[in-house]
């Protein structure tokens, strides 16, 4: 085609595509370069805007590696990771939530009551719940993979201070479904901003700040695998999460517990905390995969 003209060159470009390309390849990338192209056209794109667009993934590029990943990042503060979770969540089961860039793999075991806070000096939050079906039957032998920050708002890959499975645990719940495991009240923290996407979230006026959270990945046998995270309903930038995770369901309260209630027995800390705490539950419905 010679006569590539402002107006046709989508159409140009959808008859380049090979006959035996892919059907679901086509579709994807004919939405994909419609909606560029589209955009480019709304915006009447300039040539110097296009150029620090360029630019801008140069960089996302140069400051990517095993550890960090910019473009996820991007993904995240654009909502568009949200937005694919959101497009596949089944609404019997609980909603799942990004995945971030912090999570480990194996992480150590943590028994059901297990004790994750260690030797840090902050109040005790107990969390506990069911690992059930959507018809409420609790699913024997789920695994839990939990993991969150230290006090200090960082995650231990972020922390040359803490050990390398600091607050993270992976538990497997029993033949009733229940998890429960004690730490600190997660704090909320900034995602990271000393690169080109902290520059983007800076020229559109918009802060850096996730509302605190617990992360967990649930997975049994038969089920739909579950990233999600919990939220305390008093954070202050639960309505403003920068990589939009926040969902209703999400959303507990962590309840003041007062001094002389922590159960008993059951928990790696029963009998060792005499002070108020916390508590939170939240119960997690899986899907049939
Ligand atoms: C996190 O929750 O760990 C996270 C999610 C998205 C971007 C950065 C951090
Ligand atoms: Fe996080």
């Amino acid at each position: 085609m010679r006569d590539v003209t402002k107006d046709n060159i989508t159409d140009v470009f959808m008859g380049y595509l090979g006959e035996d390309v892919n059907p679901r390849l086509r579709e994807v990338m004919g939405s994909l370069v419609r909606h560029l192209h589209g955009f480019a056209r709304d915006v009447n794109l300039t040539h110097e805007e296009w150029n620090t667009g360029i630019a801008f993934l140069e960089r996302a590029g140069e400051i990517s590696d095993k550890e960090r990943h910019e473009f996820v990042l991007l993904s995240d503060v654009l909502g568009l990771s949200s937005l694919v979770d959101m497009l596949h969540n089944l609404p019997e089961g609980t909603s799942s939530s990004v995945l971030g860039p912090f999570h480990i793999t194996g992480s150590p075991p943590l028994r059901v009551g297990g004790d994750m806070r260690k030797g840090f000096d902050a109040p005790v939050l107990l969390v506990e719940g069911i690992v059930k079906n959507p018809d409420g039957a609790p699913i024997p032998g789920a695994t839990l993979d939990i993991w969150q920050t230290a006090p200090n708002g960082l995650y231990s890959s972020q922390d040359p201070d803490q050990e390398t499975y600091s607050f993270h645990g992976l538990q497997t719940v029993g033949a009733d479904g229940r998890y429960a495991f004690t730490t600190v009240r997660p704090v909320e923290y900034t995602v990271p901003s000393d690169g080109p996407v902290g520059d983007i979230l800076r020229a559109c006026g918009r802060h850096p700040w996730r509302p605190s959270h617990l992360h967990f990945i649930a997975e049994a046998e038969g089920y739909k695998t579950l990233v999600t995270e919990v939220f305390p309903e008093d954070d202050p930038y639960l309505d403003q999460d920068t990589v939009f995770g926040v969902r209703e369901d999400l959303v507990m309260r962590y309840v003041q517990m007062p001094a002389g209630t922590f159960p008993e027995k059951g928990f790696d800390l029963s009998g060792k905390v005499p002070d108020a705490y916390l508590k939170v539950a939240f119960d997690l419905t899986l899907v049939l995969a």
